[in-house]
């Protein structure tokens, strides 16, 4: 059986092969799928994965995304891995470990990161990771809602689609430590699955997914092309239908935000870093929409 496996690298234009690779991903992962993302045209040339097929069948997989990660300030050209695994019954021979090589040799000596889950915990440092922690960012905010409500774009719509995708390739980081941009293709993954937070547009240049529950408005990620020029804590009333007293952060430390604190590490990130020493730098939270 082994024999017959080969390894093919998947991208944008590989569409007759992108069921394959959706039904591998349904089949490993069970929270996530890759066939709305698809369908909404969302594969870039950024994304590639390394594919061993045995006949039609994706059985193993390391997905490789290229990033712009932005380090203390300064752009870094880096990678990021993603849905990585192997299919139940062809686990033990060595397919992930196959598919990982093909994608690691393709990402050269340049950062990788990746996030994963605690049963791979002893997986990933096999290859040169390490763990590194994350942090969870909040402020206490006494916010009342304000007068117009910022409207709602869907991203189901591909003029929305287009709107986002246009902003998001120029946005600013929303975070200076640890985090990066032009990343819109990764957030709209969380779209088409239902995971991410409802996307407001605030201004022409600015859009942020976010929603309130409890009294806490969640900001999961902004992207705003000139975040010096709009005053971002000012709009946060039109995010909100009833009183909140706490705002937390998807990234941070939050940009123009010197009273959100680092309250507890996020426990269940799980970052993996090779080629990234992040030691240093004070406490973090890579973008939740940038993940993959
Ligand atoms: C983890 C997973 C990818 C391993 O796939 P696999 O094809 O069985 O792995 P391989 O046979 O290539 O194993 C390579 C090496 O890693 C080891 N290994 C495999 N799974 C491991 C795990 N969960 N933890 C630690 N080591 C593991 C193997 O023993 C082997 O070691 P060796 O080189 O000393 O022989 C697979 O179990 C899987 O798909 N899990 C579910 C999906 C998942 O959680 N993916 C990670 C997303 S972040």
């Amino acid at each position: 059986m082994t024999a017959a496996i080969h390894l093919r690298v998947l991208g944008p234009a590989d569409t007759a092969l992108h069921p394959a690779y959706c039904d591998y991903v349904a089949r490993v992962f069970t929270q996530a799928d890759f066939r709305r993302w698809c369908e909404w045209g969302q594969w870039s040339e950024s994304y590639r994965a390394f594919c061993l097929f045995d006949g039609e069948r994706v059985v193993a997989n390391a997905a490789v995304s290229r990033m712009r990660l932005w380090v203390e300030g300064e752009e870094v050209e880096g990678f990021q891995l993603g849905a990585v695994g192997c299919l139940p019954g062809y686990r033990g021979q060595g397919m992930a470990r196959r598919a990982m090589q093909a994608a690691l040799a393709a990402c050269g000596s340049a950062p990788v990161l990746l996030f994963a889950n605690p049963t791979v915990a002893e997986f990933y440092p096999r290859f040169g990771f390490a763990a590194a922690p994350q942090w969870r960012f909040e402020t206490r905010a006494e916010l009342r809602p304000g007068a117009e409500p910022a409207p709602r774009l869907d991203l189901a719509e591909p003029a929305d689609r287009a709107e986002f995708l246009r902003l998001a390739a120029v946005a600013a980081p929303s975070a200076g430590t640890f985090a990066a941009r032009d990343y819109g293709r990764i957030a709209t993954w969380y779209a088409a699955n239902g995971y991410a937070a409802p996307l407001r547009r605030l201004d022409r240049d600015t859009l942020v997914f976010a929603q309130a529950e409890d009294g806490v408005l969640t900001i999961e990620d902004v992207f705003a092309a000139a975040p010096d020029r709009f005053d971002l804590a000012a709009a946060l009333p039109r995010l909100i239908d009833a009183p909140v007293h706490t705002v937390s952060f998807g990234f941070g430390p939050p940009r123009g935000w010197a009273q959100a604190a680092a309250t507890a590490i996020e426990e269940d990130a799980h970052l993996f870093v090779r080629g990234l020493d992040l030691e240093a730098l004070p406490a973090h939270r890579f973008p939740l929409l940038a993940r993959t």
